[in-house]
């Protein structure tokens, strides 16, 4: 068993989550491949953005923008399709997200960078969520592939974190490590429920598997907005690394 699955089943575990052996199933085929958000590409462009003040105040925007939006996107269908009790627990979730946004956007100054005030992508994001398939169950899937995903980041951004030291990343970290820790919350709530959504119905395999291979797709799509910003600002990033 490789490792990231097995911090997985161990994370779980210790939010008394047992996985069914159909969430299990789908996992295998998921954090095995080393596609996206697991790649070494991807902790290579992580190492690269945190050395450059002027990337990270970027990627600080970036994240604060995502998760307003994935909080707009929970209580939006919190509202209008989950019963109760997972109401309740997706209307906590989108208080985590509201605040992780803020937590975000509070970093960007120690950059030395201003936070640009956004508008848009928000009322694009709630557009979108219009057309979402309205069933609780595909949108809690990709809920849960997007938190996994999140989980693993915040770990790479930990441990980059403390591989460095620029005094800027040490004043980051304990912000780091409380978004993580409610991360880590996402993870295993929505973990519960795909669990035993699929060990009901494992035909919901197939959706499940989709979701993921949508938030891969989508991680690509990060990947290449970020390497789009480095050659937009490439001048810039050069002088501040003293290259020109
Ligand atoms: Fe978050
Ligand atoms: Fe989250």
């Amino acid at each position: 068993m490789n490792s990231i699955k097995k911090e997985l089943y161990e994370m779980l575990n210790s939010f008394d989550v047992s996985p069914s052996k159909e969430y299990k199933k789908c996992i295998e085929k998921y954090l095995t491949s080393d596609l996206s958000f697991t790649s070494d590409l991807m902790s290579g462009l992580a190492k690269t953005i945190f050395q450059s003040k002027k990337m990270m105040a970027y990627y600080l925007l970036h994240n604060s923008i995502d998760e307003a939006k994935g909080a707009a996107r929970l209580r939006m269908i919190a509202g209008r399709y989950a019963d109760e009790e997972l109401k309740q627990k997706m209307m906590r979730h989108y208080y985590d997200e509201m605040n992780h946004s803020k937590m975000f956007a509070s970093l960007i100054p120690l950059t030395g960078f201003e936070a640009e005030p956004y508008h848009d992508g928000v009322a694009e994001e709630i557009d979108k969520i219009l057309d979402f398939d309205d069933n609780i169950k595909t949108f809690i899937f990709r809920v849960h592939s997007i938190e996994v995903r999140s989980w693993r980041l915040l770990l790479l951004h930990l441990k980059i974190i403390d591989e460095s030291n620029a005094e800027y990343m040490e004043e980051m970290r304990p912000t780091i490590q409380r978004i993580l820790e409610d991360e880590m919350r996402h993870v295993s709530y929505t973990a519960s429920y795909v669990s035993q959504w699929l060990h009901e119905d494992p035909e919901l395999s197939n959706t499940f598997i989709e979701c993921i291979t949508h938030t891969n797709k989508e991680t690509w799509e990060d990947l290449s907005s970020m390497a789009g910003f480095m050659r937009d600002n490439v001048q810039e990033l050069m002088r501040e690394a003293d290259l020109v």
